[in-house]
């Protein structure tokens, strides 16, 4: 019963990943994903491997409560750094699992030879992939969080310090695999953590604020690989499975977003992006900026017949959804083309701005990608950039040196008229200077994106 409990739950997650891959299935896919969770933890409670349900109704409670507390609470904006902690707790479980599967003799005498080889190597690899994990989901945490700087940590050998770890870590495993006794192969093993430990910390330190995006798809693939190693330790097939699903979605993920940003997904790993040429700065720009009211922006968009705006991460701060659609369905009533072009990695997550469009209720079918929005530029007569900054930068296409050379990015400088939302001169994440704010045909509308958009709809006649 319990196993056939499992696979309708994995049938469940399988059916989840596909209805989250659409915006229209994705609160379908939501609910599979919480109706699989739901039937595994029943499942898991009923069978023979719980014994004590007092034991763990304390944790479940406890943990419960707190994750609630702590998911109701979070801001939008804030909304990658949990994800990201959330990963570390995954990595932290597999060491913990890790080592009491290790430490519990009674799991060791279950098996022999080629077998107890095998078991051995589980847990090795579970402790080895979940404290990588663990460490460089907390440093993801900081540097979401604006806790540690976005700039790369570029130590001078960094990649022999990494192809030393990951030698010292083989070696490390032999030895523990071919230890003797219990306490022969405790030594490796805590030498192999601490080292995955500071891998974990070096490879997230060395990755520049532009590349992020690609570094929290791959944790999240990480703590898949985790609670699949998890799985084959405790040896339970839903982990197994599941484990196996975020992990193998997490990669693809990973693959998109290198893709999306014109990387090679092993030279992200590697660490240094963020950083090309040296430049870590960027271009420095000089020049005038023409300023523009919210009354005249109001009847610029009355006279126009198209308009792209393209939402950043400025958005979700400003919150300015909301008064965006408002606009969005005003100025379609009076006949503007109005769409939106979404960049794959603008804001802090994928698919933030679709998700806070979705809410905002803004049309699926006027939210469309980079590449076809690209496409028509040069025919639209307004773009309107709200808190969009580095998804927008020219110099990703014109200037070598710069941090985020070779990033794809909406050439919105193409269209009659560029309108910029933002508060002041700053750079965005990647903290590269932007040209498009000096270019003849734009100009920029300061403060709150909220406040001036509210302003931009009470000037639409
Ligand atoms: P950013 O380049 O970060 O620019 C956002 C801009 O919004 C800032 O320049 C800021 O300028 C403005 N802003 C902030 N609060 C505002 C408010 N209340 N009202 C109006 N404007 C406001 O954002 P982006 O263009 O969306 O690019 C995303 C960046 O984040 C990329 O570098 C990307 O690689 C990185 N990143 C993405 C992800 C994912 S998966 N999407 C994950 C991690 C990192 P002011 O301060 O002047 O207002």
């Amino acid at each position: 019963m319990v196993n056939a409990a499992y696979l309708v739950a994995g049938i469940f997650f399988i059916l989840s990943l596909g209805g989250l891959s659409d915006q229209q299935s994705a609160r379908r896919g939501n609910l599979y994903g919480i109706t699989g969770m739901a039937l595994a933890l029943v499942a898991t409670l009923l069978s023979d491997s719980v014994t004590h349900y007092a034991l763990i109704a304390v944790p479940m409670v406890v943990g419960g409560a707190l994750g609630a507390v702590v998911a109701l609470r979070v801001q939008m904006t804030a909304m990658p750094q949990l994800v990201a902690i959330l990963h570390s707790f995954v990595g932290l479980a597999a060491v913990l699992v890790g080592f009491t599967t290790f430490l519990n003799s009674s799991g060791h005498d279950q098996f022999t030879g080629v077998e107890q080889t095998i078991f051995e190597i589980e847990i090795y690899l579970g402790v080895l992939i979940g404290a990588v994990t663990f460490t460089g989901s907390v440093i993801a945490f900081g540097k979401l969080q604006g806790v540690i700087g976005s700039a790369p940590l570029m130590l001078p050998a960094r990649h022999w310090l990494n192809a030393g770890l990951a030698l010292a870590c083989i070696y490390l495993g032999a030895v523990f695999v071919g230890a003797a006794s219990l306490s022969d192969g405790l030594t490796p093993l805590l030498l192999m953590t601490a080292l995955a430990l500071l891998f974990g910390v070096h490879m997230v330190m060395a990755i520049g604020g532009a590349d992020m995006p690609v570094v929290i798809s791959m944790l999240n693939s990480y703590s898949g690989w985790a609670a699949a190693a998890t799985g084959f330790m405790l040896s339970n097939d839903l982990l197994i499975l599941t484990g196996a699903l975020v992990g193998s979605s997490g990669a693809i993920l990973s693959y998109i977003m290198c893709r999306a940003m014109n990387r090679r997904f092993v030279s992200v790993i590697m660490g240094g992006f963020g950083s090309v040429g040296g430049g870590t700065a960027g271009v420095a720009v000089a020049g005038e900026t023409t300023a523009i009211t919210a009354a005249d922006t109001a009847e610029l968009l009355d006279n126009a017949n198209s308009l792209v705006i393209v939402p950043g991460y400025g958005m979700a701060v400003a919150q300015a959804q909301h008064p965006i659609s408002e606009l969005t369905r005003r100025l379609r009533q009076k006949k503007v083309a109005v769409t939106f072009g979404i960049h794959p990695v603008a804001g802090r997550m994928p698919g933030h701005m679709n998700v806070l469009l979705a809410e905002a209720k803004v049309p699926y079918d006027i939210v469309l990608e980079m590449e076809q929005i690209n496409a028509r530029l040069s025919e639209t007569d307004v773009v309107m950039v709200v808190g969009a900054n580095d998804i927008v930068n020219p110099s990703a296409l014109d200037t070598p040196d710069s941090p985020i050379a070779g990033m794809p990015v909406l050439e919105v400088w193409k269209a009659r008229n560029v309108i910029v939302l933002k508060r002041s001169m700053a750079s965005g994440y990647a903290g590269v200077d932007n040209p498009l704010f000096f270019k003849e045909n734009t100009s920029m509308l300061f403060g709150d994106a909220r406040e001036s958009i509210e302003g931009v709809l009470g000037g639409i006649g």
